[in-house]
């Protein structure tokens, strides 16, 4: 039998451009971890334009969602930690792919408990058959002919055809 979710509120952060399956796979297993997980779609990222605007990101988490109860879909901008504390979160949950993201992660992790000590970053480990999955990767398969299927959600995989592919048959 499963065990009830504790009462802990969760952020899952993220740029999201777009969710992939192994972002989908650790929104399922953080929504049987806590009592509620709010995936959070950062506004502006450092890393320049996103493919897909806030408001579609947001759709795409939204119909995705949608069998987790527990799940909500919210968008911030600033700091991660007082996004998190205005919505009462204790934790942030992030996924490791590969030892790769251990460091980028560690300081982020240890960045956040110095400005909030007490919100606590959980890791989980990505499921193996998505470990080698990013977003970015994904738009670069599609963008340039390859199959992503089974990579991200089909609803996703729509947008990503009529965006990048437009014009190109
Ligand atoms: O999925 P990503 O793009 O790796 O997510 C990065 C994210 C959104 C978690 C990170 O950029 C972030 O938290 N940005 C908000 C700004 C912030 O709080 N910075 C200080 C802590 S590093």
């Amino acid at each position: 039998m499963q065990n009830a979710p504790c009462g802990v509120t969760a952020i899952y952060p993220g740029s999201f451009d777009p969710i992939t399956n192994g972002h989908l796979d650790l929104i399922e297993r953080g929504s049987k971890l806590f009592g509620k997980l709010i995936v959070a779609v950062l506004h502006n990222d450092a890393k320049g334009a996103p493919l897909f605007s806030l408001e579609e990101r947001g759709e795409m988490l939204r119909e995705v969602v949608r069998p987790f109860p527990n799940v909500e879909v919210g968008s911030f901008h600033g700091l991660l930690v007082d996004f998190a504390a205005k919505n009462q979160a204790t934790a942030i949950l992030r996924g490791i792919r590969a030892i790769s993201d251990y460091e980028y992660e560690l300081q982020m992790a240890l960045m956040n408990r110095r400005l909030r000590p007490d919100i606590e970053t959980v890791f989980l480990m990505a499921a193996e058959s998505y470990s080698f999955i990013s977003s970015r990767i994904v738009k670069e398969v599609i963008s340039l002919g390859g199959s992503i299927a089974g990579l991200v959600p089909p609803s996703v995989a729509v947008r990503l055809r009529d965006r990048l592919l437009q014009g190109t048959k």
